[in-house]
């Protein structure tokens, strides 16, 4: 199993006050040091958060894999194909949305996807779509031509959250079953979303889900007790 860091939130505490501090590639270099495996950002439309900026300093210092996490448009094609990350994850983007709501809706924008990732390919860009965990968004992204699927652990986070045991299970379920069906297909495996301390251990027991990407809960624990040792309890929980 590895632990892809997301730094956004390092950048969202840098916003807040329009400075320069904290910097999201200090976090990128410490998660690195730490063990993270790979380091995950996404550029919002917005800019709330990480900017092009920031990817090309984190591209230009760390070693591990960086994954950029984006809404296919036509803007952030071509800031990857400018950077060249070594994964693109396309996720659904509304603006007025605190945080990713939903997966990728690939069943309904299929054709449209076909089209759009040929030139990431094309660069030899890894592309992986963020999916809720069902068969046909799985299918679909499989025909658009994805490499990968990132299946949405949001619903099981918050079912966890809210201390819903039936629900915790049956989100459980609804993983395992996507998990094994995506890899099925050949599809390699990932997920992410809402993945805390508390949470993580049953997602990293599914043998089929080669990779985590957290964000938010990395850096809380951070601003408590250090970012290589937020790094560092992740991957004790999810290596273990
Ligand atoms: N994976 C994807 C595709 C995301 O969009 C996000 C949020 O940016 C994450 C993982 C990380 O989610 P969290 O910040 O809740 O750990």
């Amino acid at each position: 199993m590895r632990l892809g860091v997301n730094i956004d939130h390092v950048a969202t505490v840098r916003n807040a006050r329009r400075t320069f501090e904290p910097d999201p590639v200090h976090a990128a270099v410490l998660a690195q040091m730490a063990g993270a495996d790979q380091i995950t950002l996404h550029v919002r439309e917005d800019r709330r958060h990480v900017n092009e900026d920031d990817l090309r300093r984190i591209l230009e210092v760390v070693h591990v894999p960086v994954n950029l996490e984006m809404a296919p448009t036509e803007e952030m094609r071509e800031i990857a194909l400018t950077h060249r990350p070594h994964r693109v994850t396309l996720v659904p983007e509304r603006r007025e949305e605190i945080t990713t709501e939903g997966g990728l809706d690939a069943v309904s924008l299929k054709e449209f996807l076909k089209e759009y990732l040929k030139p990431l390919k094309e660069a030899g860009i890894e592309v992986s779509f963020f999916v809720d965990a069902e068969t046909a968004q799985i299918e679909a992204s499989l025909e658009a031509g994805a490499d990968a699927i990132e299946l949405h652990t949001g619903p099981y986070a918050e079912a966890f959250n809210a201390r819903d045991q039936k629900r915790v299970e049956e989100e459980l379920r609804r993983l395992r079953a996507a998990a094994r069906f995506a890899k099925s297909l050949g599809l390699r495996v990932y997920a992410g979303h809402g993945l805390t301390l508390q949470n993580v251990e049953p997602v990293a027991r599914i043998p089929e889900i080669e990779e985590l990407n957290i964000g938010h809960s990395i850096v809380a624990n951070a601003v408590i007790f250090g970012f290589e040792r937020s790094v560092r309890e992740f991957l004790k929980r999810i290596k273990r």
